[in-house]
């Protein structure tokens, strides 16, 4: 008896424990919800640093009125890496200081690699792999005629999936002779007795069920949407990388009998920082976009906001496909999106079990799959899609992964292949489909070395977007030509391409953050802002320039100043590979000769300043800072910035985004530092 009691009361103890959490968890919710913090962008009686508010003002429309097609002939000079300069001549209220690095300092950070083709560096034209969808069968054809290994998926249901999760799936099994392929979608094989599965085949199994349901709706002539990405590729980098990529959409403008037209949007800036924050919006829109989300995950989480749902009804057939295997899209798409064809295991396996990798750390290892770039599968796939879908409307999108790594040079290897693709996919498609092509970036590069430099930072910002279309789909939209053709020389930003992608669908989405690219004008007046585009992001942030600093800013100016300096001192006078100063002499930053300023708000800015010093004759520096002191950014989509010191009488967090020698600094002094390994821009010679 005794026990019970006994039992009883602590039963009832753990009841008011819990109890007592619970209510405590919401009195922490109430208090927050009437008291948020003290330092936050709600919470405008409280600045950190300097008091200003920012309003931005809303954008006014152009006084021009657009020219219908019939009177507007669209005859664009032959598109250029350095056409973005003449944006600085228009008076738009977004223009960047930059546009990226000059042609010249372009191919030094980034010298041109020559890689092989991989039918060279491996000795075979193709793969030794195939999947005959005639006769549904897998099977090898190995030189020497033995029977090696394979893998084959799917292995489940999942559309995507996170490496971790499918790493142990796949089964090894001998190869016996050709096997039945009804279930099998992909495979990776090898020829000898080794673990290099260096041979593969990607062939998508064909839905009829969904291939009939569209083709009842397809009431036109059908339409192919196809979203061709590039990770990492700024507008500059497509040039310096794939001019024939660029030669290709020049002479689609250039020859009379062409079927098409091509355009060059020389400002087009990122939504986010990473691929996910530019890509998923356009899928579903700004407020649907999270990075992760808890519960369960073999969901399609974007649900009647996908386009691929939204386009189904309008009779499009549907493909999301990545060549990567990594944890950001199936995060935030959940593993399930509702589209007919996907492609995402199949690359998981190729990083399971070939010595290819797509991570950006990943350098100068060509990324080769039997006679082919590990890209090529996927495009090749996309075609096949397409063709067996021919008659019916498509909504295809694909993410090539080949430039996704820190050297900057990979992404040469697409220079013939997405040519070659292209021009192949218009010449197979056109006579039965209309097409609209979105050759886009995510972002610029991000990472490397080189990315400390102002110009890559701006690249960053400024991915590549050419739109490839057939004459007759602009010819259905009365004013296309000189509505593109305006916009392509104005802001615009990733949401105005779901936007226009549904237009296209005849599906009208107005938002406050998108223009439709086809019969609306990206404003004059347009500014970050407007186009959802936070300021951390934005390759065109105004600053004004503050000539009579207060003794508190002029403190903080000290403060950024000093701080410069060890940066800049850690990376070359006091290199950890060198005796101190035995290269470069202690740089001391005497004048700040120039401050720039912009606020976000009364808890986020950004400085730049000029800083003179002696250390070096004639030796400037421009140096970009960005102060916060809401955590709330931290929590969000600033994860990559990391805020390197606390300061000043605020918790404020200093994050120097970029330093950039702006005298000419060439010279023995920058060969020598080169050689040693030192980023140049930050070195005076000891010798000098
Ligand atoms: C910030 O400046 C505005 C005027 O520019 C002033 O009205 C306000 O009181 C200042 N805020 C603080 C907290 O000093
Ligand atoms: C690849 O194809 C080319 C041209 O058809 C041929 O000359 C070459 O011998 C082939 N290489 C191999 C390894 O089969
Ligand atoms: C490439 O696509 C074609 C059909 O377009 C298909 O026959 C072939 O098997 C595919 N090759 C690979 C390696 O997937
Ligand atoms: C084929 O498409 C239909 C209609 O979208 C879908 O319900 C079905 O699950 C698909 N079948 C396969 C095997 O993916
Ligand atoms: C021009 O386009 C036509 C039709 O697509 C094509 O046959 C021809 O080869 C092209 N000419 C050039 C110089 O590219």
């Amino acid at each position: 008896m005794k026990t019970f009691w006994l039992l009883a009361l602590f039963v009832f103890l753990i009841y008011l424990y819990d109890g007592f959490i619970e209510y405590n968890q919401f009195l922490t919710n109430k208090v927050s919800s009437i008291t948020p913090r003290f330092f936050s962008p709600n919470n405008p009686k409280a600045y950190t640093v300097t008091n200003s508010s920012f309003i931005p003002p809303s954008p006014s429309k152009d006084p021009i009125s657009l020219i219908p097609n019939t009177e507007y002939i669209y005859k664009p000079n032959p598109f250029d890496i350095d056409d973005s300069e003449n944006l600085k001549t228009l008076g738009l209220s977004c223009t960047p200081d930059s546009f990226g690095y000059s042609k010249s300092q372009g191919n030094n950070v980034f010298p041109y690699h020559g890689y092989p083709k991989c039918s060279v560096l491996n000795n075979q034209n193709d793969t030794y792999l195939h999947i005959d969808r005639k006769e549904n069968i897998l099977y090898m054809n190995c030189p020497k005629g033995n029977n090696g290994k394979i893998v084959t998926g799917p292995v489940d249901s999942r559309k995507f999936t996170k490496g971790a999760e499918i790493f142990e799936k796949w089964e090894v099994r001998k190869y016996d002779g050709k096997e039945n392929a009804k279930n099998i979608e992909y495979g990776l094989a090898t020829c000898e007795d080794d673990n290099e599965f260096m041979q593969a085949s990607l062939v998508p199994i064909f839905n009829q069920t969904a291939y009939s349901m569209a083709k009842s709706k397809t009431t036109s002539k059908p339409k192919i949407i196809f979203f061709l990405t590039l990770d990492s590729m700024s507008r500059r980098h497509m040039f310096r990388k794939t001019p024939k990529i660029i030669d290709f959409l020049n002479t689609l403008n250039s020859n009379s009998s062409s079927e098409f037209s091509s355009f060059d949007f020389k400002l087009h800036n990122v939504l986010g920082a990473d691929s996910i924050s530019n890509q998923v919006p356009i899928f579903g829109g700004l407020d649907k976009f999270v990075s992760d989300f808890s519960g369960n995950q073999n969901i399609d989480r974007l649900g009647d906001t996908a386009l691929w749902n939204i386009l189904r009804e309008k009779g499009y057939i549907s493909l999301l496909g990545l060549e990567n295997c990594d944890n950001y899209f199936p995060g935030a798409l959940g593993r399930n999106p509702q589209v007919d064809y996907a492609v995402n295991p199949f690359y998981c396996a190729v990083q399971k079990y070939t010595p290819t990798r797509f991570d950006k750390g990943y350098e100068l290892v060509q990324r080769c799959l039997g006679g082919h770039q590990t890209h090529w599968y996927i495009l090749n796939y996309t075609k096949t899609v397409a063709e067996i879908n021919k008659g019916v409307n498509m909504f295809l999108y694909i993410h090539l992964n080949s430039a996704h790594e820190s050297s900057g040079q990979h992404a040469e290897t697409m220079n013939d292949d997405v040519t070659e693709f292209l021009d192949d996919f218009l010449k197979s498609f056109s006579k039965e489909h209309e097409i609209f092509i979105y050759l886009n970036a995510d972002h610029g590069m991000r990472y490397g070395n080189w990315y400390k430099d102002l110009e890559a930072y701006i690249e960053q910002k400024l991915p590549s977007l050419f739109i490839i279309a057939s004459k007759s789909l602009l010819d259905q939209f009365p004013y296309s030509y000189n509505s593109l053709a305006i916009n392509t020389q104005r802001l615009t930003s990733k949401l105005d391409l779901r936007e226009t992608t549904l237009f296209i669908a005849g599906i009208v989405e107005k938002t406050s953050f998108s223009v439709n690219l086809l019969e609306e004008i990206s404003p004059m007046t347009r500014i970050c802002e407007h186009a959802g585009i936070k300021a951390w992001d934005c390759s065109c942030i105004t600053m004004s320039e503050i000539s009579h600093p207060s003794k508190e800013v002029a403190d903080v100016i000290e403060y950024l100043k000093d701080y410069a300096e060890n940066l800049i001192n850690s990376a070359s006078y006091q290199h950890p590979l060198y005796p101190l100063g035995s290269v470069c002499k202690k740089i001391v930053l005497e004048k700040v000769t120039k401050i720039y300023h912009v606020s976000i708000n009364n808890v986020n800015e950004y400085f730049k300043l000029e800083v003179t010093s002696s250390s070096r004759k004639n030796m400037k520096f421009q140096i970009n800072y960005v102060l916060m002191s809401d955590k709330a950014y931290k929590e969000r989509r600033l994860n990559q910035y990391r805020p390197e010191v606390f300061a000043y009488n605020a918790p404020v967090r200093i994050k120097i985004l970029s330093i950039s020698r702006i005298d000419k600094f060439a010279g023995p002094c920058e060969a020598k530092a080169r050689n040693h390994g030192i980023k140049a821009e930050f070195c005076a010679c000891v010798d000098e």
